[in-house]
């Protein structure tokens, strides 16, 4: 199977040049750097067909069963295989696939549980929520009044103390957990037991996690939240897209929270995707690939926090990794443009002590190309090199291509 099919049927090189050498030009880019960026992945061939296929020309508004288009019967078909697959995947009573990103997807959770001005508990920004969880450059942090938890400085690890005692004096309508920077499990059983005591909703925002959940290397918020939120295109290889996953009782208000509340038409083709990609996910394959991202998460710690980075928490229960490089000789920000100049692609972050920016990195696009332990240790080495100046960018990223060249994203 073709992964780019209108670039190997020749339609799009023949018709558009231009856009062609675009396409062609990001797939040697991913094919010949590192992608570390820790919320990304290579999807397989069989979900990028997908995302090709005729299925992007539908117009489907509403659920299958009850759409305002007509000729939907086959596209509904996709939709209910897709959200079976994911019920079945997490344990969910109800799950909806119809979210257009993870940020669409938490936008409908508000709008299932909440209304405009209602407080919520989430983890600050600074700390490492994500602009869903209040900032006022979004609509969340516009329409609700959003109080932050934050990490302890010391050991970077999220502080429930604080959690408790803000959720006690400030009894926040929904609590929201989760992360876009939490190298370590949340506690969801804790998060329950808070909400239950304050008569809070809790609602859990895995959209780093959720992959690892599906192959049983991270624990499940399902049982623990009223709603989870989640992202289809991170540890989980799907395509970029949202889910909700949530009780029967909350299924009508979450889907029409969805459609016709915050969305129009359902994306056909991103809705088969998904469906293809939970399907892989069910696969002791997928299993493996998890426990193996997290095997090698723990290994790129190790490396770095030996090679002088001082690691958030000091190691990673997960896929994602947060740093210190500044003991290296530059900070975050600079870090970041150092390794990009050498073939290194990741991202800057807050850090728990707020002194200055750190990295986040993350293992699940190397361990998708098939690298283990062994390249996760060469890669710290490799970024400590270049951070020290020990190896110019030229040299890194000659040991770049080569190191990408043995575990082509997607060969041929
Ligand atoms: C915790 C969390 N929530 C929500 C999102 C938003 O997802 P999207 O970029 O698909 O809108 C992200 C994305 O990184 C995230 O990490």
């Amino acid at each position: 199977m073709s992964v780019i099919p209108v670039l190997e049927a020749d339609v799009l090189r023949r018709q558009d040049p231009e856009l062609a050498e675009i396409l062609l030009g990001e797939l040697a880019r991913q094919s010949t750097t590192l992608q570390l960026v820790a919320a990304e992945n290579f999807t397989s061939p069989a979900v990028l067909a997908a995302l090709g296929s005729p299925l992007a020309n539908k117009y489907a508004e509403g659920y299958p069963g009850a759409r305002h288009h007509g000729g939907c019967e086959i596209v509904d078909v996709a939709e209910r295989v897709a959200v079976d697959r994911a019920k079945a995947l997490f344990g969910a009573g109800h799950a909806n696939v119809q979210a257009h990103s993870g940020s669409s997807a938490v936008l409908a959770a508000y709008a299932a549980l909440l209304r405009p001005g209602d407080t919520v508990l989430a983890l600050g920004l600074p700390y490492g929520g994500h602009l869903t969880h209040g900032s006022p450059a979004n609509f969340s942090g516009r329409w609700f009044d959003f109080v932050g938890y934050g990490v302890d400085a010391e050991t970077g690890l999220i502080d429930y103390v604080q959690v408790r005692s803000l959720a006690r004096t400030r009894r926040p309508k929904a609590i929201v957990c989760g992360s876009i920077a939490c190298p370590r499990h949340i506690d969801y059983a804790f998060f329950r037991e808070v909400a239950d005591e304050v008569g809070a909703y809790l609602i859990a925002d895995a959209a780093h996690p959720i992959g690892l959940v599906a192959g049983g290397a991270a624990p499940n918020p399902v049982p623990y939240a009223d709603v989870v939120c989640a992202t289809t295109h991170k540890v989980l290889r799907g395509p970029r897209g949202g889910m909700l996953l949530c009780g029967s009782e909350l299924a009508e208000r979450v889907d029409r929270a969805v459609f016709p509340f915050t969305q129009g038409g359902a994306q056909m083709h991103t809705i088969a995707a998904k469906a293809v990609a939970f399907g892989e996910a069910a696969t002791p394959a997928f299993t493996a690939y998890a426990h193996q991202v997290v095997a090698n998460a723990r290994v790129l710690a190790a490396g770095l926090a030996a090679e002088g980075f001082v690691v958030t928490t000091g190691g990673t229960d997960t896929h994602l990794i947060t740093a210190d490089p500044l003991p290296l000789g530059a900070d975050g920000r600079a870090a970041r443009g150092q390794l990009a100049a050498a073939g290194m692609v990741l991202d800057c972050c807050a850090l728990p002590h707020g002194d200055s920016r750190g990295l986040r990195l993350g293992t699940a696009a190397v361990t998708t190309q098939g690298m283990g332990e062994g390249e996760m240790a060469g890669i710290a080495a490799l970024m400590a090199g270049v951070l020290r100046g020990r190896v110019d960018a030229r040299r890194a990223r000659d040991e770049v291509r080569d190191l990408v060249g043995g575990f082509l994203p997607y060969p041929g």
